[in-house]
């Protein structure tokens, strides 16, 4: 979610110290949902008091990396929302976070329905509209037991990598099927770069985490994040694409249902 990384976890055995000092037990922690609701719980107050909620980082007081490489991916992400989507049209932010996204396109006259699986996120981005006298719906739900109606424009920015790979082409078909037909979808992925040792840390090493637990519930990338080449296997027969955009530290995709 920022810069790739929403808590800088750069090391394999590095853990954010707020995230590892506070009170919780990791041991109970088997999957992403437990990491965002913890870095919900964690981060809430931040996140509500900061002025620009969309785009708060960890180091947003500083104005840090992260927060600048938020600045710039938010920036390509609502420069492809105004080139493809019309606001006439209701939007589906998939994987919403704390809504983010979705506040940005409910300042610019959307009207919004956002769905996540952590619980946490869901409770913030409601509060987050209601301090800023937004509309916007939000749900907590996975893509596959998500009740929503059918959407003709779908954001899902920064979620297939957090999604199990030997489920990322489900989850795909899945958010194909809450698609109207010639729907469109914007999706931004972080950019695996070319050189050996972030290939190396993207293959091997996270083929080893994305296996325990210990470090789903620790990490934010736990799992290999899909190069260009994956990202359109996956996509091939749900979705054509309109338009491939790559960035030093972003993959950006257009696509329509097929
Ligand atoms: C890096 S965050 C991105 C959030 C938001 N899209 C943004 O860019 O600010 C990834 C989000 O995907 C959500 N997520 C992961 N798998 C999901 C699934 N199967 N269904 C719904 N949400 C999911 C996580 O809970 C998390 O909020």
């Amino acid at each position: 979610m920022e810069g790739k990384t929403w808590v800088p976890l750069k090391n394999f055995f590095h853990v954010n110290s707020r995230l590892s000092s506070a009170r919780c037990n990791f041991s109970n922690m088997s999957n992403q949902v437990e990491y965002y609701n913890h870095f919900g719980k964690i981060y809430r107050p931040e996140i509500l008091s900061c002025p620009e909620p969309e785009l708060w980082t960890t180091d947003y007081q500083e104005k840090g990396r992260v927060y600048k490489e938020m600045v710039e991916r938010t920036r390509q992400q609502t420069s492809l929302v105004e080139e493809y989507f019309s606001s006439e049209l209701p939007v589906l932010d998939a994987g919403c976070g704390f809504g983010r996204h979705a506040m940005i396109l409910a300042k610019k006259g959307f009207s919004v329905t956002g769905f996540d699986s952590s619980g946490i996120f869901i409770e913030i981005a409601n509060e987050l509209f209601r301090r800023h006298n937004l509309t916007g719906r939000f749900s907590k739900g996975e893509v596959a037991n998500v009740s929503l109606s059918q959407f003709s424009q779908i954001v899902l920015f920064d979620v297939v990598e957090h999604v199990k790979p030997s489920t990322r082409k489900q989850f795909l078909s899945e958010l194909h099927s809450l698609s109207l037909p010639s729907a469109v979808l914007i999706v931004s992925l972080p950019h695996v770069k070319k050189r050996f040792t972030s290939q190396l840390n993207n293959r091997l090493r996270r083929k080893i985490t994305q296996n325990f637990s210990f470090f789903l519930a620790r990490e934010e990338h736990p799992y290999p994040i899909p190069t260009r080449k994956d990202f359109e296997k996956f996509v091939r027969s749900l979705f054509t694409i309109l338009k491939f955009k790559e960035t030093a530290a972003t993959d950006y995709y257009v696509l329509r249902k097929l």
